[in-house]
């Protein structure tokens, strides 16, 4: 087994030599590659990696043209020859010692495995809690959204290692910020594991990733939804949820003109629009996922037809109670109980 290490570098050159040490030491019953892919860095780090292959296996490839992490990775792999390819930073907040880690996965059968912060062992070194929350909350909202990698704990990281084929005659998008979240929605491969680690402080130079991240990781989110396909369930959801409320009102003067009490009609009206919604998303949004019997599908739509409810009235009393106005409020009200209905029936009730 061969393994190719991509390392993506821009302005790294004070971390390579302690980097290529360990990852020499690391790795030294492997066979390996190490694949430095430098944006034409002003330290001129492709030049000091090119003199160091004199030491260390090293290919240097120096890219004048194009810039960016995630397509740095993506030319790293098109480069590579291993079987397997670790992908990791080159400013040591991945530790060399994990590979041998990941590898031993691989060679057990995972086809990805991922260094993670977030299962039992792993973590942040210096992290405010905010940061924390952040990191969190973000990976929390990708797990939501694409069902797909909802039992992945960190698919942001930016430490893994993968076969070959995962990859090889896959289209991926360079413009996608987390090339992890991109490989684990349109990558070939079946078992993906995750190896704790300490995600460690930065060695030398600083950060290149700032403020934007946060928008261009909902924009990359927004587009693997639309690829998934969840994009236009969340439409069609919403085109049955319109169709609920027609029901709903119309039922409801049924009942009214039948002499049926306002307060009482209210009842009848909203199961009968329950089960007319339920019907259309089971017959359309959500036809290829009955896995669940029927009886099922139907008690956990209710449920989840009530939580959006609880939602919506918890967050219409403290709006109009800090003073906005109560129409707006019930809308933001609404916007959160469609959310909430529609991540329920994806995750449980055609889960
Ligand atoms: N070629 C190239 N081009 N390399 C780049 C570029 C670029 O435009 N931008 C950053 N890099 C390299 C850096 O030199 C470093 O080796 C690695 O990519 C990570 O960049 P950092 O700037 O150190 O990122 P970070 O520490 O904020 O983020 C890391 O952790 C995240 C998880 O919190 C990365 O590993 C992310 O991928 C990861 O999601
Ligand atoms: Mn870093």
């Amino acid at each position: 087994m061969k393994v190719s290490i991509i390392v993506p570098t821009y302005n790294e050159r004070e971390n390579l030599p302690e980097l290529f040490e360990r990852i020499s030491k690391a790795l030294k019953d492997y066979d390996y590659e190490i694949i430095v892919v430098d944006d034409d860095s002003p330290d001129e780090t492709w030049k000091l990696a090119e003199e160091l292959s004199n030491k260390y296996p090293v290919r240097v490839i120096r890219r004048t043209k194009e810039k960016g992490l995630s397509s740095a990775v993506i030319r790293g792999f098109k480069e590579a020859k291993g079987d397997v390819f670790v992908v990791m930073d080159a400013d040591l907040q991945h530790p060399p010692e994990i590979i041998p880690e990941l590898l031993r996965e691989i060679e057990g059968g995972a086809d990805i495995a991922i260094a993670s912060r977030y299962v039992p062992g792993g973590g942040v070194k210096n992290w405010y809690w905010y940061r924390k929350l952040i990191s969190k909350g973000a990976i929390m909202l990708g797990r939501l959204a694409l069902p797909k990698i909802r039992n992945v704990k960190d698919p942001v990281s930016g430490f893994f290692a993968l076969r070959r084929e995962v990859v090889e005659n896959v289209e991926l998008n360079p413009v996608g910020f987390k090339i992890l979240m991109e490989i684990l929605i349109k990558g070939n491969y079946k078992k993906v594991v995750e190896v704790p680690f300490v995600f460690g402080l930065r060695k030398a130079g600083e950060s290149k990733l700032s403020g934007k991240t946060m928008l261009n990781y909902l924009r990359h989110l927004y587009r693997l939804m639309r690829w998934e396909g969840e994009l236009d369930r969340l439409i069609k959801f919403s085109i049955v949820g319109f169709s609920g409320i027609i029901v709903n009102e119309g039922f409801l003067w049924l009942f009214v003109n039948l002499g049926l009490d306002k307060y009482v009609a209210n009842v009848p009206a909203t199961e009968l629009a329950i089960l007319n919604n339920f019907l259309w998303n089971d017959l359309w949004t959500f036809k290829d996922l009955k896995r669940k019997p029927l009886w099922k599908r139907l008690v956990s739509f209710h449920i989840a037809a009530l939580t959006g409810a609880i939602f919506q009235w918890a967050i219409y009393v403290p709006l109009v109670w800090l003073g906005l106005h109560y129409l707006v409020a019930n809308l933001v009200g609404i916007g959160a109980s469609f959310i909430v209905r529609f991540a329920v029936n994806r995750h449980v009730t055609w889960g």
